[in-house]
């Protein structure tokens, strides 16, 4: 088992495989000039599905792929199903911003995808393509309805809410959740964008939503899960019908708990999303060395996971890459 010196288990392995995506949220990309990763500086499937063999070896049993937008990747239901072929794995699961979703969908759940997380941070078309710089919405709403056909459940949204940007929609979001199957998870805005303005001010914290929700739409909601071992807060309305979850990473975080540990397009290992140190992973598998050698490197490199981030600390310090370069 892949354990921390804070007596924290990693089981959860986030693979980033990709940097590039079609959409520019302004929170995260600018609208012009980002450099992209040279493609031999990817981890092809094949280094991926024996990385990942050797992670589940050590304990890992849940893997995430994410990007940029994984979906950008050529063929990206192949390397689902090299993964889902892998015993060990119990969860296989993405996160995506949807746009792709119409065209994949299908091949993605033939592969054996077990579940989808969307991102999408406006009802609204006009404000969605203020915050992406690309008019999709339409696109992402459809492609919401495809997966729904397909099977894949749950299927969770993600909604990063910034002060003075979306704000004003949560409780549409909170409707949302309530006449569709979908779980709607409200995302604290992090500072580890790419010239993304963030400030302590545009924080919208977890319970500030809550009680506009419950203002607004004058019905309470009712923890079902609250500090557990996920990330997420989870919620139902007392009426018992939606779910909705609420990120806290600025106001109340969740490091105690992580389990999760995360590899780059490029193969670095990393094992905090603010880490400022990297274990590079590509090297070792290109260099043929024996799986031994590389599950003993792992198991120092995850004994040295930092305790957690320091977002509300003076000392404070984001890392050298920006969400899409690392994975979200
Ligand atoms: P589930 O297994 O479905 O609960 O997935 P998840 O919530 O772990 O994954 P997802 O990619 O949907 O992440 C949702 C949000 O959680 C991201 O947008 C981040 O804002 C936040 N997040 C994910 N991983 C971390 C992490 O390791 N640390 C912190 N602080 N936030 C994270
Ligand atoms: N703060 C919080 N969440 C973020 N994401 C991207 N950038 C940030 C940020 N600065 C989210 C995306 C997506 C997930 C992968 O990460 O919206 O849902
Ligand atoms: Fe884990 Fe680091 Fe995220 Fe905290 S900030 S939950 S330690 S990855």
């Amino acid at each position: 088992m892949l354990k921390d010196s804070f007596n924290r288990i990693a089981n959860n392995l986030r693979i980033s495989i990709t940097d590039r995506c079609n959409f520019r949220c302004s929170y995260c990309m600018p609208e012009e000039g980002m450099v992209w990763m040279d493609k031999n500086e990817l981890l092809t499937y094949e280094e991926l599905h024996r990385l990942v063999r050797i992670f589940s070896e050590l304990g890992v049993s849940k893997i995430r792929i994410t990007g940029g937008e994984p979906l950008m990747r050529k063929d990206v239901h192949s390397l689902v199903s090299m993964l889902s072929g892998l015993d060990a794995i119990k969860d296989l699961a993405m996160t995506t911003n949807g746009y792709f979703l119409n065209d994949q969908a299908e091949l993605l759940a033939k592969a054996g995808l077990n579940r989808i997380n969307v991102s999408l941070d406006s009802l609204d078309a006009v404000k969605f393509k203020e915050i992406t710089r690309r008019d999709y919405l339409h696109r992402v709403l459809e492609g919401l309805e495809t997966i729904a056909l397909q099977g894949i459940a749950p299927i969770k949204i993600n909604a990063v809410i910034i002060r003075g940007v979306n704000d004003n929609e949560v409780s549409e979001f909170a409707i949302l959740a309530r006449e569709k199957p979908y779980i709607i998870r409200f995302i604290e805005f992090m500072p580890i964008g790419c010239d993304d303005g963030w400030n302590s001010g545009k924080v919208l914290p977890s319970q500030e939503i809550r009680e506009r929700i419950e203002y607004e739409l004058k019905m309470k909601l009712v923890p079902v899960e609250y500090h557990g071992t996920q990330p997420s807060d989870r919620f139902v309305f007392e009426d018992g019908k939606g779910e909705i979850g609420f990120i806290s990473s600025v106001s109340e975080p969740f490091c105690e708990h992580c389990n999760r540990v995360r590899i780059t397009s490029d193969g670095k290992l990393r094992t905090c999303l603010f880490s400022h140190k990297e274990t590079d992973l590509k090297k070792l598998i290109r260099n043929n060395e024996k799986d031994d050698t590389i599950k003993a490197v792992i198991g120092e490199a995850v004994w040295n996971k930092e305790e957690g981030h320091l977002i509300n600390q003076p000392e404070f310090k984001r890392p050298d890459r920006t969400m899409s370069q690392i994975g979200g």
